[in-house]
């Protein structure tokens, strides 16, 4: 099938490669699988094609890191090489760790099919197939689920037993499927995760709740899922396909987790699939692939398409699931520059050392009665992205219509993303800014914004607007992963 040499990264233009954000070398990067922390290191595998800027055939991509912040890259750990990876590939998975050995979990995609397989390695490079695969076949799958949508399986353990979520459809609508197994070869079905009812968010609609993931962060269970046609409802489900995480109570007996409703991990532009991982100091860590389904990629010219977001730290308190940035991050930080209580005049405001497009920004901004009150970042001749506050919205706004080359894609609005915010008198944003990606964590990271720009190489201007506004306290730092 593959006659082809895989993309060269000598050959990638650069120009748009974030510094700091995991990244694909060259070729094609979608969904982070199977993040796990194995022989002193992080590993984050990603569904990859090799040869080409577009989604083929898939490959487990393999990057390891110790810190989370500087990735290596491994040689590929999966490619399509059997009857039942050969045609579609080695979709989505999960690593788990059992007596030593590095276990991979993934589905094997046929046009007809898909069906869960095993790979597993010693050294945590090198990986081989169990004979057994298919290990969850086909015929596995209850009646009523869709045989050519059962993926991305999310393997976990509790006690004696290893547990198997898979994503699928039955009757429609999206349903999480679960399997237990003594030794992660023999799997026997338990039940099925979602009560199917007429909830509008209940779930995707002809469409799968792809790439589940579970969790339990600070004491509480938490199940997050990327579906497929969640129906856009005037404020959210803004994207093509979203990702969202729900607190619950998962009956291991049964299958079924009962929870009240699903929220959004991010409001930005490019965010889906993500994973979580557990580190040995007990942090919970989520990785989401930073790009979107059915969109322009504007480096697909350059040699490579598909990055990450910033590996973040999950905590849950008050009945939420926060989001910050992995403290590592800070041990890059340079050049730091620190202002306070300095207001901002109506014509804008500069500051000097406060520029820059691979960087990261602390503000706390008093909004006293400005209708507006933000940034714009990544300023040049005729480009700027904007970050604000908007009163009569109620939220926080990421405004890329003029932020460079266009992104389009099939949603009617690719340009402006609106995260719902309750903002008493200050607004509290962490921003991060990786030359072509802007992450924002807004109040302490109760919500996230995250979306790639395309600007030009000088457009690196930082500018302050909103009548009336004060910067309380802004700290700004270089990151610099040299
Ligand atoms: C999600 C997804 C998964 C699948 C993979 C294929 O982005 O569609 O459901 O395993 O991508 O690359």
């Amino acid at each position: 099938m593959q006659n082809r040499k895989p993309i060269d990264k000598n050959t990638v233009n650069t120009r748009y490669k974030p510094a700091y954000h995991p990244s694909v070398g060259a070729g094609w990067a979608n969904d982070p699988n199977g993040m796990i922390w194995f022989g002193g290191q992080a590993h984050l595998f990603y569904q990859h094609y090799p040869y080409d800027t577009k989604w083929g055939p898939m490959h487990w991509g393999h990057l390891v890191s110790r810190d989370l912040i500087r990735w290596e890259e491994l040689p590929v750990a999966l490619k399509p090489d059997r009857w039942y990876d050969d045609q579609l590939g080695c979709f989505s998975g999960t690593a788990i760790e059992k007596d030593g050995v590095l276990h991979l979990m993934y589905t094997g995609a046929r046009e007809d099919r898909q069906q869960q397989c095993l790979a597993r390695s010693a050294d945590g490079i090198r990986y081989e197939k169990s004979e057994n695969n298919p290990v969850i076949a086909s015929r596995d799958l209850p009646e009523d689920v869709s045989v050519r949508d059962a993926r991305d399986p999310k393997v976990f353990r509790r006690g004696d037993w290893f547990y198997c979520m898979i994503g699928t459809m039955r009757q429609n609508r999206g349903d999480i499927l679960l399997y237990r197994s003594a030794d992660l070869e023999k799997w026997q079905y338990v039940g099925g995760l979602m009560e199917v009812d007429e909830r509008p968010d209940h779930g995707p609609v002809a469409g799968v709740f792809e790439c589940p993931d579970y969790q339990r962060v600070d004491g509480q269970e938490i199940l997050i899922t990327s579906p497929q046609n969640m129906p856009f409802d005037g404020i959210r489900f803004q994207n093509d396909q979203c990702s969202l995480w729900t607190a619950g109570t998962l009956d291991l007996s049964t299958g079924r987790f009962s929870y009240e409703r699903f929220r959004e991990l991010d409001w930005g532009f490019d965010f889906y699939a993500p994973q979580t991982m557990v580190l040995p100091d007990g942090r919970t860590i989520l990785i989401g692939w930073k790009e979107m389904w059915n969109r322009d990629f504007p480096t697909a010219e350059d040699g490579w398409a598909g990055s990450f977001t910033l590996p973040r730290e999950l905590s849950f308190r008050e009945g939420h699931l926060f989001q910050n940035p992995v403290r590592e991050i800070e041990q890059y930080r340079i050049h730091p520059v620190t202002v306070e209580n300095l207001a901002i005049p109506e014509s804008g405001l500069t500051i000097d050392g406060v520029c820059g497009n691979c960087l990261e920004l602390v503000l706390t901004l008093k909004i006293g009665s400005a209708d507006r009150a933000g940034m714009k970042v990544c300023k040049g001749p005729g480009q700027e992205t904007l970050l604000y506050y908007d009163r009569t919205r109620g939220g926080l706004v990421f405004d890329r219509s003029r932020s460079g080359i266009p992104v389009g894609g099939r949603e009617a609005n690719t340009q402006v993303r609106f995260c719902p915010l309750e903002v008493e008198d200050t607004l509290k944003l962490r921003i991060f800014l990786d030359v072509s990606c802007v992450e924002v964590f807004l109040e302490g990271g109760r919500e996230v914004m995250t979306g790639n720009i395309y600007p030009d190489p000088g457009a690196v201007g930082i500018e302050f607007f909103g009548n009336g506004v004060e910067i309380l306290e802004l700290r700004k730092f270089d990151i610099c992963v040299e």
